[in-house]
């Protein structure tokens, strides 16, 4: 199956009460033969419009800082989330809608075949490499799972909330881009 072939199926998912108040499935973004796979939370607002990840404010943060240390998510990277519709006024995905999106991110990985997965912000992070998974102090780690580097670092929308933290998450980003280069 091709990433578009998933992404048509995905685009009708009905698995999920989510989808009853969704304007897009905000199915992903960017280079679908990337080595590295960003995993956010959820669509907000503006992603739900425009059916695009993180094309809000903290997506315009997320790309300057992927820029700075010489990423686009054109070039190298694939921009999903843990939950592909907007949960309604942006609460944390359930465990349940989280569960059953999992199906579709799980085949995104299989596709894409990323070497390195990176979850940006807490939710992604606890979802995806260990549920007790703190950003402030496991930020920038790899752990390795079945053959897939596994690291994170701040959600945009946090460093919005504390721009102390950006060179911070700028030098993950140099990290990430250069443990891809090696591997
Ligand atoms: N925040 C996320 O976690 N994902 C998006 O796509 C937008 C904002």
């Amino acid at each position: 199956m091709t990433l578009n072939e998933l992404k048509n199926e995905c685009i009708k998912c009905t698995k999920c009460p989510l989808c009853e108040g969704r304007n897009n499935v905000v199915f992903g973004d960017g280079n679908e033969n990337a080595d590295i796979l960003l995993i956010g939370e959820a669509p907000g607002a503006n992603e739900d419009l425009e059916g695009k990840p993180f094309i809000g404010r903290s997506g315009k943060l997320l790309d300057d800082m992927m820029h700075e240390a010489g990423l686009t998510r054109e070039k190298n990277i694939f921009i999903t989330n843990t939950v592909k519709c907007r949960p309604p006024e942006n609460r944390d995905p359930k465990p349940t809608e989280a569960a059953l999106c999992r199906e579709w991110l799980d085949l995104q990985i299989e596709i894409i075949k990323p070497k390195i997965i990176v979850c940006v912000g807490r939710i992604s992070a606890q979802k995806i490499i260990d549920k007790n998974f703190k950003v402030t102090q496991m930020h920038g780690e790899f752990i390795e799972k079945d053959g897939i580097l596994y690291t994170a670092t701040y959600h945009p929308a946090a460093i919005l909330r504390n721009i102390n933290n950006r060179p911070i998450a700028v030098a993950d980003w140099v990290k990430i881009k250069e443990k891809a280069k090696s591997l």
